[in-house]
């Protein structure tokens, strides 16, 4: 079978949404948070999934589970079309939102456990030996008889993590699973996916925004940026790919023909009196501008990141500096002095 068994084709999301504008007036505006994007991920796969915040990773996983139904495209997940059939489909994956809990807030957290092996008819046999096998990889033992209300972020998630598995699901997607943990609860999540995904063959969809989960654990990323896929492919590729090319953008007194740029910087368009240079985005732009400062009339110019570089950066930045300032997230150009 040629069908990827998460399949997504042409798939995007457009929300209505009605703002205030004045007394009792509401204007309708459109939101497109997935902008047709396609991939396929193959049975025991572990693909991680990234971008920046309000790239719609969220969104993409919710049309995956069948909360979400999309605006257009088609979308399979074990040949299951999610929104129409997210009760069956619910038997086979398994979903854990960093953001909020499925776990009772109130009840000890093997009460849940009780709770969703009779929600999904878990044989018994079966859900006492995952039961077991998840207590012991996710070090929970010690956690069982406590309130999940009195539990830190990282159990919790830990707990939340096993209540996605107790039902065997043949795919676990992750919506931020790490946000918000600490560096050792962090590295016991990361430990437990790995070993899940060699040792079981659960194909695993990892969303996240930061990039050191992707590092340890997938060996394929997906890139999000404005509901648009900008790279699909192995991580080491999404590194050359982001440090391909920069485009320096040179605006000069007048039209000239194309300028003579030292090898392997060269022209690759002319607008009028402005012209684009390519060149490798591991070099400085330094000598290239000085030497056409000295050779041609120069007015002004700017360094443009490849797209990917500008996705990447912002996401370190999100993740360095939590208080950076979203309205400059979609400035991809730096100026030089
Ligand atoms: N229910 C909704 N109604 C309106 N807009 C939404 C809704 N959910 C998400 N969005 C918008 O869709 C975009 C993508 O959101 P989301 O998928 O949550 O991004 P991510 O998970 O990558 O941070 C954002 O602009 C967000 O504001
Ligand atoms: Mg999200």
């Amino acid at each position: 079978m040629d069908e990827g068994f998460i399949d997504v084709k042409g798939v995007e999301k457009v929300f209505e949404v009605r703002k205030k504008a004045g007394f009792l007036k509401r204007e309708r505006r459109q939101v497109r948070a997935v902008d047709s994007i396609s991939f396929r991920v193959a049975r025991g796969e572990m693909v991680g999934y990234i971008g920046p915040n309000g790239a719609g990773k969220s969104t993409t996983i919710k049309m995956l589970t069948g909360i979400l139904t999309p605006s257009g495209g088609r979308l399979r997940v074990a040949g299951i079309d999610p929104s129409r059939e997210r009760t069956r489909l619910a038997h086979r994956i398994g979903v854990v939102f960093g953001q909020r809990t499925t776990l009772w807030w109130d009840l000890p957290l093997i009460d849940s456990y009780k709770l969703m092996h009779r929600m999904y008819r878990i044989p018994d046999g079966r859900y006492r030996e995952n039961l077991d096998r998840l207590v012991e990889l996710l070090d929970l033992s010690e956690l069982l008889d406590v309130p999940v209300r009195q539990l830190s972020l990282g159990q919790r998630m830990r707990g939340d993590i096993a209540a996605a598995l107790l039902h065997d699901p043949e795919v676990l997607y992750l919506d931020e699973p790490t946000i918000g943990l600490d560096v050792i609860s962090k590295a016991k999540v990361r430990e437990f996916l790995r070993e899940l995904n060699a040792e079981r063959g659960t194909t695993v969809l990892l969303t996240t925004h930061d990039l050191q989960d992707i590092e340890q654990l997938c060996s394929r990323v997906m890139v999000i940026d404005h509901g648009r896929m900008m790279y699909d492919g192995p991580l080491a590729g999404l590194h050359e790919a982001g440090e391909s090319e920069r485009t320096l953008v040179v605006d000069l007194e007048r039209e000239l023909p194309p300028i003579e740029a030292p090898a392997p910087a060269r022209v690759v368009r002319v607008e009028g009196p402005r012209q684009w240079l390519a060149f490798p985005a591991s070099e400085s732009a330094a000598p290239l501008v000085a030497r056409i400062a000295a050779e041609y009339p120069l007015v002004d110019l700017s360094v443009r990141e490849p797209d990917i570089e500008a996705v990447i950066a912002k996401m370190y930045v999100e993740q360095t500096e939590k208080t950076a300032n979203a309205g400059n997230a979609g400035n991809a150009g730096k100026a030089v002095s």
